[in-house]
């Protein structure tokens, strides 16, 4: 009895929850960096002081690493718990469903915190705010990160492909490893994850937004890093009219009778493509509106010599 228990909390504490699964953000990260202008590269790879050994996808990962055990109260970052009536109806209402005791502790508060803390020439939190932004633009466009039945998925035990899943994890990784011909261990393997990371990311970077999924689209882009809660909350609720539409459409009983490796697989997948693609561009662009408003490298500069010569 103590060992199983011993054994179930060491579990629960170190079995990796992520989320787009490892591979979703890699390819978010990826494509976020091919949208960047030459300012925006600078920007970042000074404050992630980028060397071979850990790039931006490395980075997109951090915000599942450590800092959740370290830090338990960034968990709830990752979400927010759309407490709305799928499928019939879905909506993200941030009032309702961001504050945890009149406190607001959800993704869309986390994103907006976290650019403001970028948008300040100094801060020591800098590089963590980056590394959050990164995983989090990622995350907010998962459906299941922007729903409370079933704990997002997370209570919901499915089948896909004739093995168990819960229909979180179905939609972190197994849609997008099967559609990219990937084992599930993929995550194991770094240096094939981030060839194959790259690989779609070049390949979503070529393709033109599909037309056909404009649907959940609640407004014209919004990049006004001034405004993030208001952005953040359109990206929410885009991601969030997929519950409705395919993610719990089917209904609980449905999802739990059938493999959701073939036909719901199939419905699915133009979504995630699309949602995806919208994940690394908005991320590019929240980032490229971000470089612009740094201090020039020139400011920067031109204060060495100063010092120098009173020394
Ligand atoms: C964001 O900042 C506000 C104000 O400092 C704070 O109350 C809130 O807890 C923070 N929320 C997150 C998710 O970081
Ligand atoms: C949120 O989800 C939990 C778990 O499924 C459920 O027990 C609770 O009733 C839900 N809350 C609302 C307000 O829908």
């Amino acid at each position: 009895m103590l060992v199983s228990t011993t054994l179930f909390v060491f579990l629960a504490i170190f079995q990796p929850i992520s989320c787009w699964g490892s591979f979703g953000h890699r390819t978010v990260a990826y494509l976020a960096q091919k949208h960047f202008t030459a300012g925006t590269h600078r920007f970042v790879d000074r404050l992630l002081e980028n060397d071979q050994g850990f790039d931006i996808s490395d980075a997109s990962l951090w915000a599942d690493g450590r800092v959740k055990r370290d830090n338990p109260r960034t968990r709830q970052w990752h979400w927010i718990d759309a407490k709305d009536k799928p499928p019939t109806h879905c909506e993200v209402n941030y009032q309702r469903d961001c504050e945890d005791n009149g406190t607001p502790e959800c993704i869309i508060s986390a994103i907006t915190n976290m650019t403001r803390v970028l948008s300040k020439p100094s801060n020591e939190y800098r590089k963590e705010a980056l590394m959050f932004l990164i995983h989090f633009l990622g995350d907010i466009h998962q459906p299941l990160h922007t729903e409370n039945a079933s704990r997002g998925g997370t209570q919901l035990d499915v089948r896909f492909d004739n093995r168990n899943e819960d229909l979180h994890g179905v939609w972190d990784s197994d849609i997008l490893h099967k559609y990219r011909h990937l084992p599930s261990s993929i995550g194991q393997n770094k240096p094939k994850e981030r060839e194959e990371a790259r690989k779609w990311a070049d390949e979503l970077y070529q393709s033109k937004e599909d037309k056909n999924m404009q649907l959940c689209k609640k407004g014209p882009e919004c990049y006004d890093i001034k405004k993030p809660q208001k952005c953040a909350l359109l990206w929410a609720s885009e991601a969030n009219c997929r519950i409705c539409t395919h993610v719990l459409k089917p209904k609980v009983k449905w999802l739990e009778n059938n493999d959701l490796g073939g036909e719901y697989y199939e419905d699915a997948v133009p979504v995630v493509v699309d949602l995806v693609r919208k994940s690394g561009l908005r991320l590019g662009a929240w980032l490229n509106a971000l470089a612009a408003i740094q201090p020039s490298e020139e400011d920067l500069v031109v204060q060495d010599p100063e010092v120098d010569g009173e020394l």
